[in-house]
């Protein structure tokens, strides 16, 4: 089913199931502990035995011999498979960097061997006396120096964008802002780690796996081994977290596959936490300058955004210029991004990718403008509000309520209170109140799937959309039940499993709207066979409490399916409509924070979210993913940090008592409040992604708040406490 025109009323919209406060279908079987994670599947026909990665000392360089006899005679070891034993593999196009295979090292960190024993102690004793002798090269691993020669990224990137005549406008500009900000390397930091248990049935390949994108993972995994997709089957319905690190295929799979290649049994093997940092993806830190030009009543003339990051060879920027394309008007405008050469691990999406990044700058810019304007900042946002693209007037944006979100949040979080910089104190803490905007764009990407009508009138999905934590199973029952017009608790939703139908999958915030969205067409096809089996036009047919009704004859749906039962599938893809206004999610965050006046440390007292981004599919889930960005963007602002060792080439905080995420005490008190939306244009479903707009904002809204306790402007992330005394 191709979406090409604005969503008129639909099966959707009586919002029976859709739209309310359902609990997590699948929170019983994770809460007693029976959600298969990969790691997890302890049922298997046949033991398992276990692989231990061994992972680069160097940044850079080759191998010149490796010494595994030791490891091979270690007790219960029953093989080591090297890098240089499987040779050069071919490396799939969303790969930057090798995962396995040939001398060469790209990374410190990069898988080198995997050791297999019958338990994991002996596996991971064994590992350590795998000896690997390297010819390193020096890299580069300072983003400050590098930048001096990066370049142009790729032109699909647009690294230069401009609007009217910045220079002339800034230049001519009342009053004018002119700063740069920085944000650190960080790691996704995701509950579970990357797992694979890989088995072999002739030349058939079965992985367990932990994954965002079953398809991606398949089809790359195919090309790295050089194996026909349609021999591989990957199965990953519990995944305990990803954030963009779970996107492309990793070393574990690949490890697992020639692992159990080599023992003929199946091998699980698991990213230990502290090789996850080095091992695998990170957020690549940004340098970004801002420059803001205004009339004196606070009107933006001239606004400019530029970023530098680096990456691997062959890698892409961080773009964090993105929302300064789109968020506030001002007549002219430009913005560039510079790639430079490092030879640090792989960077690549996480959490917000871009926006994230690019919103600390942009918004702590905006609240240092405000400030020079003599305009409370959350007028000044409001004063510079458009409805259109600012780069394409003619192009409006589907639905935009940033305003609505900033009233309302300044209303609901007591803001009156906020007083001058530094004004407030109690005892020994000082008190800020901070604010910013949030923007995130809106994707949607083509999403499959199949949906079963049984001969008792249950309802079974199946698609190959992931949950990564997020609620996919819950939105999809909830699609699902509302479209055949049965309870929920009628329907079976079955995720992550290459055999349905391909899905979006878990990704840029278009996992939610875009797999629904797939559940909806293929119920559409579903209701047609129902239909036409019973001789009726499914337009006027309708579902409901488990009948079908037409006229006025009703039909149980259980007697519908017959004894074989009745299948719908169908595929969501995009027409124009994506393409004809800009659609794009928004919000609001404010927080209070006190700060010690001897010791600098600052802690959270409250966070406020306002979100308009479509209809609000499950309030409850909703909520959760707004929360855990927003304590994402805690952490950002406060305490992570990816510490990068410039002379030998690796992040040295690599696990978690080095790298310090936020923990419950840390985040007092949240709240989130969706505004009434629904957004015709963005699917069917008239919902957009909110699990990526949570996090865009926040930090900035934490270090405009440090601020307005200190009266010190931290542009350095993280806002540590070193930074204040
Ligand atoms: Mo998201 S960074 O696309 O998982």
């Amino acid at each position: 089913m191709k979406f090409d025109s604005p969503a008129a009323t639909n099966p959707i919209d009586k919002l029976k199931v859709v739209g309310k406060p359902v609990h997590r279908v699948d929170g019983e079987i994770k809460t007693t502990g029976r959600a298969t994670y990969a790691y997890e599947w302890h049922d298997l026909d046949v033991a398992c035995a276990i692989g231990y990665p061994v992972g680069s000392a160097i940044a850079k360089g080759t191998i010149s011999s490796m010494e595994v006899s030791a490891a091979q005679a270690a007790p219960g070891v029953l093989a080591v498979v090297t890098t240089l034993d499987v040779g050069g593999l071919k490396k799939p196009k969303r790969n930057t960097a090798h995962l396995f295979g040939g001398d060469k090292i790209q990374h410190y960190h990069q898988a080198v061997a995997v050791v297999i024993a019958r338990t994991f102690e002996e596996a991971r004793a064994a590992a350590a006396l795998v000896k690997v002798h390297y010819r390193p090269e020096p890299g580069t691993f300072d983003l400050e120096k590098a930048k001096e020669a990066a370049v142009k990224p790729d032109e699909s990137q647009e690294p230069d964008t401009a609007t009217g005549d910045f220079n002339t406008a800034f230049a001519e500009a009342a009053v004018t802002l002119d700063q740069i900000y920085t944000t650190p390397d960080q790691s996704h930091c995701m509950m579970e780690p990357h797992a694979s248990i890989a088995s072999w049935n002739g030349d058939e390949l079965t992985v367990r796996v932990s994954s965002q994108m079953i398809d991606w993972w398949r089809t790359d995994l195919a090309t790295t081994l050089g194996m026909q997709k349609e021999k591989i089957r990957l199965i990953s319905p519990f995944i305990g977290g990803g954030f963009g690190g779970k996107l492309f295929l990793r070393a574990d799979t690949v490890l697992a596959a020639f692992a159990a290649k080599a023992v003929g049994m199946p091998v699980k093997v698991a990213l230990p936490r502290p090789m996850i940092p080095n091992n695998t993806t990170h957020r690549p830190a940004t340098i970004q300058r801002v420059r803001i030009g205004a009339e004196r009543d606070g009107k933006i003339t001239a606004i400019a955004h530029e970023s530098w990051s680096g990456d691997l060879p062959g890698g892409g920027p961080e773009t964090a210029v993105n929302q300064t394309r789109l968020l506030y008007a001002g007549a002219n405008r430009m913005t560039t991004m510079r790639l430079a050469t490092l030879d640090l691990p792989e960077g690549n999406a996480m959490r917000a990718p871009g926006e994230a990044p690019g919103m600390m700058a942009l918004e702590i810019a905006m609240d240092e403008m405000a400030e020079r304007l003599h305009l409370d900042p959350v007028e000044f946002r409001i004063l510079n509000d458009t409805q259109v693209d600012p780069e394409k007037p003619e192009r409006p944006f589907s639905r935009r309520n940033l305003i609505g979100c900033l009233m309302l949040g300044r209303d609901q979080f007591g803001w009156e209170r906020r007083g001058k910089a530094g004004s407030r104190r109690e005892g020994q803490k000082l008190i800020g109140l901070g604010m910013a905007a949030a923007f995130r764009n809106n994707l949607v990407m083509p999403s499959g799937a199949r949906v079963q009508l049984g001969r008792d009138g249950g309802v079974t999905v199946q698609t190959d959309m992931t949950d990564i934590g997020t609620g996919s199973y819950t939105i999809i029952a909830q699609t699902a039940a509302e479209m055949m017009g049965v309870g929920i608790d009628r329907v079976t939703v079955e995720l992550g499993d290459s055999r349905f139908p391909v899905s979006a999958g878990s990704g840029g915030q278009f996992g939610g709207n875009s797999s629904t969205s797939g559940v909806y067409a293929a119920c559409v096809k579903l209701r047609e066979a129902v239909a036409s089996k019973l001789g009726f036009n499914s337009d006027d047919a309708l579902f409901e409490n488990g009948q079908v009704r037409f006229g006025n004859r009703s039909v149980p749906l259980s007697e519908a399916a017959g004894s074989d039962g009745l299948v719908g599938e169908d595929r969501m893809t995009w027409g124009d409509i994506v393409d004809t206004q800009q659609q794009s999610t928004f919000g609001a965050h404010f927080v209070e924070v006190d700060v010690d006046v001897f010791t600098g440390e600052t802690r959270i007292r409250r966070m406020l979210a306002v979100c308009a981004s479509g209809r609000i599919l499950n309030p409850i889930t909703a909520r959760s993913q707004v929360i855990g960005a927003m304590t994402m963007g805690a952490g950002a602002a406060l305490s992570e940090e990816l510490a990068v060792d410039l002379r030998r080439g690796y992040f040295v905080n690599h696990d978690l008592a080095g790298y310090e995420v936020p923990v419950h005490a840390d985040i007092p008190n949240q709240d989130v409040i969706f505004m009434e939306e629904t957004d015709p244009r963005s699917s069917p479903m008239k919902a957009k992604g909110i699990a990526e707009l949570g996090i865009c904002g926040v930090a900035a809204a934490i270090a405009n708040a440090v601020f307005n306790a200190t009266g010190i402007r931290v542009r350095n992330y993280p806002v540590t406490l070193d930074k204040l005394v």
